[in-house]
């Protein structure tokens, strides 16, 4: 049995290291459309996206984030994934989902990538990330911002997972 997207959750990895190489835009626009296809509770669809591939922009961002933000160094591209609030009591849900749907099909489709949370870390003058992030992109204040996606040309050879890091103790079956 061919496991098409087994094999591609395998292979997905954080890319922290990206190429100068900018990807056209037709790749960004296929990442975006397996974003908008993620589902969302009662179909409420809360999550919107802001791409941005202006460096000086992305590294504005960067500093939304006192650490575990040094994808934002070399990505040509910063996907910011926010939900709207007043739209959908779990918009944090509908968020993580959509976020993971970039990121697969920016593997799919050869690029790399890493989740940068903001929601619940601080700046690196002590500010909450997504205030600073709102101020930085004019974002409205009922948005809540989940994550920036990095994307780009991988630059840093990750290794895919393979059978051994599939952990079966995290499996229960019928009870706890
Ligand atoms: C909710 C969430 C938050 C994350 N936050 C960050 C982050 O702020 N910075 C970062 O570099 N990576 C972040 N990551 C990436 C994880 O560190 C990474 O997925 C994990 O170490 C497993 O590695 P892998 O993605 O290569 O499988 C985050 C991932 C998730 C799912």
């Amino acid at each position: 049995m061919e496991q098409n997207l087994l094999n591609l959750l395998m292979k997905r990895r954080s890319v922290r290291i990206f190429k100068n190489e900018k990807p056209d835009n037709e790749l960004i626009q296929n990442i975006i459309k397996a974003g908008l296809l993620a589902p969302s509770s009662k179909n409420k669809k809360p999550v919107e996206f802001i791409v941005i591939d202006d460096k000086e922009t992305i590294l504005k961002l960067k500093d939304c984030k006192n650490k575990g933000n040094i994808g934002l160094d070399t990505a040509p591209y910063a996907i910011v994934v926010i939900g709207d609030s007043e739209k959908s009591d779990v918009w944090i849900e509908d968020a993580s989902i959509a976020a993971s749907y970039i990121q697969l099909e920016a593997e799919e489709l050869g690029l790399g990538t890493v989740w940068i949370q903001m929601r619940k870390r601080i700046s690196n003058q002590d500010n909450n990330s997504e205030s600073e992030v709102r101020k930085v992109l004019n974002i409205p204040e009922n948005y809540g911002v989940l994550c920036i996606i990095a994307v780009g040309y991988k630059n840093e050879i990750k290794n895919p997972y393979n059978e051994n890091d599939i952990d079966a103790s995290k499996v229960h079956y019928g009870k706890y």
